[in-house]
C-alpha cells in the first residue's frame, strides 16, 4: 500500500488548523522543521508541533532538517512525534545511532534522510535502528522545487537494503512529487509520499490522493 504524507510546508500557515482539518487521502502529515544552519531557511520548531498534536489524530511524520540533531530528538519526540526524521548529514555517524536508539527508547520511529548528493551505502550502519528512510528529491530547504529524476537509482538500491536486511522499514520520497513523479518513485521501491505544493495546489485533493496512491 503507498501512503501519502501531505507536508505542510505548503498549507496556508494563517490557517494551518483548518488546512490540517480538512486534510484528505492522509496518511501522515509531513512536517519540515528548518533550523537556517543545516538548510538556508527557517520553518517551525516544538511549540508548533505539540500545536498541531492537539488537533490531528494522524501520525506526525517530523522531518528534522537542522543540525545536531540529537539536542532536540526528545523535545520532538516529546511534542507528539509519531515518526522523527534525522538526516544523515547532519553530525556524526555515533551521533546519528545514539539519536535513532533515544527516539525508539522515547517510543517514536526512527529515521534517517538522504541529502541528493549524500550515496546509497551510507543509509547501510543504521538501517538496524530506522523504521523508515527518506530520500530527498530536492535539495533540502524549500517546497516547490523540480523533482530530482536521478535519484532513482539510489532509491532502488536503497529499496534492495531494505528488502534484504529490515524489510519492515518505510521508503519515503521527499520533493517534487506530483502526479508524475510519484508514478516514477513507486516503480523504483518508494512506499510513502511527501507531497507539499502538488497536494495543497491541487485543485481535488482527494483524486490528487487517490492517484497518487494507485500503482
Ligand atoms: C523540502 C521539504 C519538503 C517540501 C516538499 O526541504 O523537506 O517536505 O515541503 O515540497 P514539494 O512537494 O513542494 O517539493
Ligand atoms: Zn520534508
Amino acid at each position: 500500500m503507498i501512503k501519502l504524507s501531505p507536508s505542510i510546508l505548503s498549507a496556508d500557515f494563517v490557517n494551518l488548523e483548518r488546512d490540517i482539518r480538512n486534510l484528505v487521502g492522509a496518511d501522515y502529515v509531513h512536517v519540515d522543521v528548518m533550523d537556517g544552519l543545516f538548510v538556508p531557511n527557517i520553518t517551525i520548531g516544538i511549540p508548533v508541533v505539540a500545536a498541531i498534536r492537539r488537533i490531528t489524530d494522524l501520525p506526525l511524520d517530523v522531518h528534522l532538517m537542522i543540525d545536531r540533531p540529537l539536542r532536540y530528538v526528545e523535545d520532538f519526540c516529546k511534542a507528539g512525534s509519531d515518526i522523527l526524521t534525522i538526516h544523515v548529514e547532519a553530525d556524526t555517524e555515533e551521533n546519528t545511532l545514539t539519536a535513532l536508539k533515544r527516539i525508539r527508547e522515547l517510543g517514536v520511529k526512527a529515521a534517517i534522510s538522504v541529502k541528493p548528493k549524500t550515496p546509497a551505502e551510507a543509509v547501510l550502519p543504521f538501517l538496524p535502528y530506522c523504521d523508515l528512510i527518506l530520500v530527498m528529491t530536492v535539495e533540502p530547504g524549500f517546497g516547490g522545487q523540480a523533482f530530482m529524476e536521478d535519484m532513482m537509482p539510489k532509491l532502488q538500491q536503497i529499496r534492495t537494503y531494505i528488502d534484504a536486511q529490515n524489510p519492515a522499514c518505510e521508503l519515503e520520497v521527499d520533493g517534487g512529487v506530483n502526479e508524475t513523479t510519484a508514478k516514477i518513485c513507486t516503480a523504483h521501491g518508494a512506499n510513502v509520499l511527501v507531497a507539499g505544493s502538488a497536494y495543497f495546489k491541487a485543485v481535488d485533493p482527494l483524486a490528487f490522493a487517490e492517484s497518487v496512491k494507485s500503482v
